[in-house]
């Protein structure tokens, strides 16, 4: 029902820009050239010794061949010590080793090769491979192996389709008590001749590809479970914190007992080892890693307290340890064959994430939180140069496709495969385990073992490898017979825009959940599941009978049935009647967005809107808190700008939305007194119900802030003071910085001296003033000098980074740019996989006005002749091809 935006057209190709970054010699790699491994690894066995400036790591791989070929091994940023095979000593010449390949062309079938390296993990700052966290008496060592990390820790096949039983010895100083790998412990103890240090050996039984290879050193405390599965296996549970950190981890626990459980109902997925460990560190690139049997996790996705975490931030949590949880499953015990098929675990884990969290909280809300994530992002990246399917067919550096195509889209398809089959999806899903456990597959596999019902969905397998966001236009037509009965007739039409470099488009099969509502009763009359397959397609409701004759009005891609830009012919007044009519609470969301994008893009004028609007939300209040506050979001700035495709000014645009905001303000004055008096702080609860008053509060305080209603600042002032948790302070804190209140350095500095030992609320410290629209370039470059600002520790980069490139206003302008790029160069030489995941932010810099465009593409050619990572070249040579 999507009627507004428009849909982007391909980015123009400029020729010159091509030109200056073509070709930089770096090497591509094709799905069409995948060949399977010609050795298996039966078994590893890893020693991995930490010293105080380095690391050696002993491995022996017996390995068996399957096809003929050489016995390849990957390795990088190591120096190699020794290699024999089958104890006999290789010297230079029996093997070939160049560009992190170790090559040896005569090998036995049956080789045990023992590979013995040294490097140093105490100068890794790459946050991949095995690497140092922390410092002082906080210093610890962890891996990160996905994708390709293992390689950085020893010589290994490492490639997903290589699996192996692993058991890990591991050997450090006794100031590191933690000592901790995959599986089970079998063995530990004092190392002989040595008294500072001791050792720890695990075993983990299930064969697993290297990426799930995790591995700890460190000091930290134990917050301890157990979980009794559906198949009566009794199961540690385990979360590591540093001991300050401790008593933050039981949200997460809880939420690993509700997916352990969850999945069993859902999926029919027990757990099968008999230990389950969560490790909780600080420096780390993602939100968390699904290791077997210990998954790694960033601080802020596993530590969660009411009065130093958010509720959105908490909610995140647990849908985090849902997918980690989850991936135990899609991803571990079914395994991707190969990196093209990366979103076959992740589209999938995702879906089952998003379905594992509407379980906890309204369906809608939860819907509209996804749906809003895949517009202000997938879309944005499906418009512009580094648009690409979720199954792409090349890349250079697979780091740059964890991308929201990937994860979101990729579970939009999992959604509508799950929506088509309906009952069948969980045979389906049962039939993909059995067929294909302990095993290395694809997306054609997984498409295979849905269809084995009957139904078959293997024609969707267009939606894993065309790129680009279909737009699908839709009119009706209705003819009234006797009785009030008419003949309805829907027609759909789909569109999608060539991508460079891909074959032209071809129509998608495109599942688009409608309800007929009666115009008159506001009644609703039927649902229907419309499977759009062709360009072009008429839907025929007959003997569609009124309350009085007049036709129905259809409501579209109920729930966003399908990741598509929905153009549906609406007048103001449709859109009006479904925001108050539609059972669907996302259609009623949606309806709202419709309207207000029809301001702000075409201009039209807000009265429809804000009188729908008020009446929804004045209904919605009581009934569900959360979804009331929804109703009243105006998109994100990036969100509008990626229906913009051409001199697009950033100014023009906030002025829009922040006019529109006031207005909205404005019309509702009387009501944020009244509402916001009705939600006096209460004790703490972690209920949907407590959590969408929370949220329902801090929308009215910026709204009558925003109204200009001169006691909202007393209102503010008074939650912060009385706030009992964190939800309730930042949402203070954050009006008294927007809205220029007397107090506001006073509360940041007593925010800051309430917290300033706890990272993650510093986070929120930097992120709200970066955050601040009155802040200048100069004040966020500021925040950026200051000595805590830690370029070690990702998250703290992205509270302010973050921050600041979601204010378009300020990113889009030399400075800002100068600032933005600074940061990109910095991190291009410490840690490439961030440096390139921020620089993908600024990817649409050819919409925007000039002389922005070309100060924007300058600073991006000049950057790319600084850089040296593979992650950052690939990433700016893509962008710049806009
Ligand atoms: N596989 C992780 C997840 O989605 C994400 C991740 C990728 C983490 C690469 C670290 C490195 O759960
Ligand atoms: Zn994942």
């Amino acid at each position: 029902m999507i009627v507004d935006s428009l849909m982007p057209d391909a980015p123009e190709h400029n020729p010159e820009a091509v030109e200056a970054t073509a070709d930089n010699g770096i090497q591509k790699i094709y799905l069409k050239d995948y060949t399977p491994p010609s050795y298996s690894v039966e078994k590893v066995e890893l020693d991995i010794k930490l010293f105080e400036d380095h690391a050696t790591v002993d491995s022996v791989l017996t390995m068996k061949r399957q096809h003929p070929g050489d016995l390849v091994l990957l390795g990088q940023n190591m120096e190699l010590l020794a290699i024999s095979i089958n104890d006999e000593a290789l010297v230079e010449g029996d093997y070939q080793l160049d560009e992190g390949q170790l090559t040896v062309s005569d090998a036995p079938d049956d080789a045990v090769v023992k590979i013995c390296v040294h490097h140093q993990p105490q100068k890794n700052t790459e946050l991949e491979g095995l690497y140092i966290a922390g410092e002082g008496d906080e210093v610890m060592f962890v891996t990160q192996c996905e994708p390709e990390g293992f390689r950085k820790i020893t010589y290994y096949p490492d490639r997903p389709d290589v699996l192996s039983v692993f058991t890990t010895r591991l050997e450090a100083d006794k100031k590191f008590p933690t000592l901790l790998a995959n599986g089970d412990l079998i063995e530990s103890g004092e190392v002989a001749g040595d008294s500072n240090r001791h050792y720890a050996i695990w075993h983990d039984v299930s064969k697993k590809p290297s990426y799930l290879f995790a591995c700890v050193f460190a000091n930290l405390a134990v917050l301890e479970d157990s979980y009794t599965t559906i198949e009566g296996r009794d199961v540690k549970l385990q979360i590591y914190a540093k001991a300050y950190d401790i008593d933050k981890c039981h949200v997460a626990m809880q939420a690993l007992k509700d997916s352990m459980h969850w999945d069993e109902v859902n999926y029919g997925r027990a757990y099968d080892l008999d230990r389950y460990m969560i490790v909780a560190v600080s420096q780390f690139n993602m939100g968390a890693m699904e290791n077997k049997g210990l998954n790694i996790f960033n601080t802020s996705c596993v530590l969660s307290s009411p009065e130093t975490t958010t509720d959105a931030r908490s909610f995140s949590v647990k849908s985090i340890i849902a997918h980690e949880y989850f991936h135990n499953w899609t991803g571990n015990r079914v395994t991707c064959r190969d990196w093209f098929q990366l979103c076959l675990k992740e589209g999938l884990t995702v879906y089952r994430d998003q379905s594992f969290s509407a379980d906890h909280q309204s369906p809608a809300v939860q819907r509209i939180d996804d749906v809003s994530m895949l517009r202000a992002y997938q879309f944005t990246e499906d418009a512009g140069p580094l648009s690409h399917p979720p199954r792409p067919s090349s890349f250079v550096e697979i780091n740059n496709f964890y991308t929201t195509t990937v994860y979101e889209k990729g579970a939009e398809v999992v959604r509508m495969l799950a929506n088509t089959l309906g009952e069948e999806y969980r045979q389906g899903t049962d039939t993909y385990f059995e067929r294909y456990d302990g095993q290395a597959v694809t997306v054609e596999d997984w498409l295979s073992a849905l269809s084995a019902q009957g139904k078959s969905v293997e024609h969707f397998i267009d939606w894993y490898t065309q790129p680009g966001t279909p737009e699908v236009s839709g009119h009706q037509s209705f003819e009234l017979g006797e009785g009030n009965v008419g003949k309805l007739t829907v027609t759909l039409s789909q569109k999608t825009r060539q991508v460079e470099g891909y074959e032209a488009p071809k129509a998608l099969p495109i599942p688009v959940a409608t309800a007929l509502f009666d115009r008159s009763s506001g009644e609703l009359i039927e649902e229907r599941l419309l499977m759009l397959e062709k360009e072009t397609q008429d839907f025929v409701f007959d003997n569609v009978s009124t309350v009085e004759g007049v036709e129905p009005i259809v409501s579209v891609l109920r729930d966003f049935s399908a990741p598509v830009q929905m153009k549906y012919q609406y007048s103001e007044a449709d859109l009006a009647f479904l925001l108050a009519h539609e059972t669907n609470g996302f259609n009623q969301w949606q309806s709202a967005q419709a309207l207000v994008n029809k301001i702000l893009l075409q201009n039209n004028e807000p009265d429809v809107y804000l009188q729908a609007v008020k009446k929804a939300f004045l209904s919605l209040v009581q009934e569900d808190a959360m979804l009331a506050a929804r109703i009243l979001d105006i998109p994100a700035e990036r969100e509008l700008a990626s229906a913009v495709n051409s001199d697009y000014q950033p100014s023009i645009m906030k002025q829009k939305r922040d006019q529109l905001k006031a207005n909205l303000a404005q019309y509702m004055l009387d009501d944020w007194q009244q509402v916001y008096q009705q939600l006096p702080i209460e004790d703490y609860e972690d209920t949907p119900q407590a959590r969408g008053k929370r949220a329902l509060r801090n929308v009215v305080l910026d709204m009558a802030l925003t109204a200009g209603v001169e006691e909202a600042h007393d209102w503010a002032y008074e939650q912060y003071q009385t706030a009992r948790c964190m939800t309730e302070r930042l949402g203070a804190l954050s009006a008294m910085v927007n809205y220029e209140h007397p107090q506001k350095q006073a509360v940041l500095d007593d925010f800051y001296q309430r917290f300033n030992k706890e990272a993650l609320v510093m986070d929120l410290w930097f992120s709200v003033q970066a955050g601040d629209e009155t802040a200048s370039i100069a004040d966020i470059a500021a925040l950026i000098e200051r000595k805590d600002f830690d370029w070690g520790t990702p998250n703290r980069i992205r509270a302010v980074v973050g921050s600041f490139a979601a204010q378009p206003t300020k990113l889009w302008t030399k400075e800002g740019l100068q600032t933005y790029i600074a940061v990109v160069k910095k991190l291009d030489e410490t840690n490439p996989v961030l440096a390139s995941r921020l620089l993908q932010t600024l990817s649409r810099w050819y919409t925007l006005v000039e002389p922005v465009r070309t100060e924007a593409k300058q600073q991006l050619q000049h950057l790319s002749k600084q850089v040296k990572s593979k992650n950052v070249t690939e990433s700016l040579h893509t962008i710049l091809k806009a």
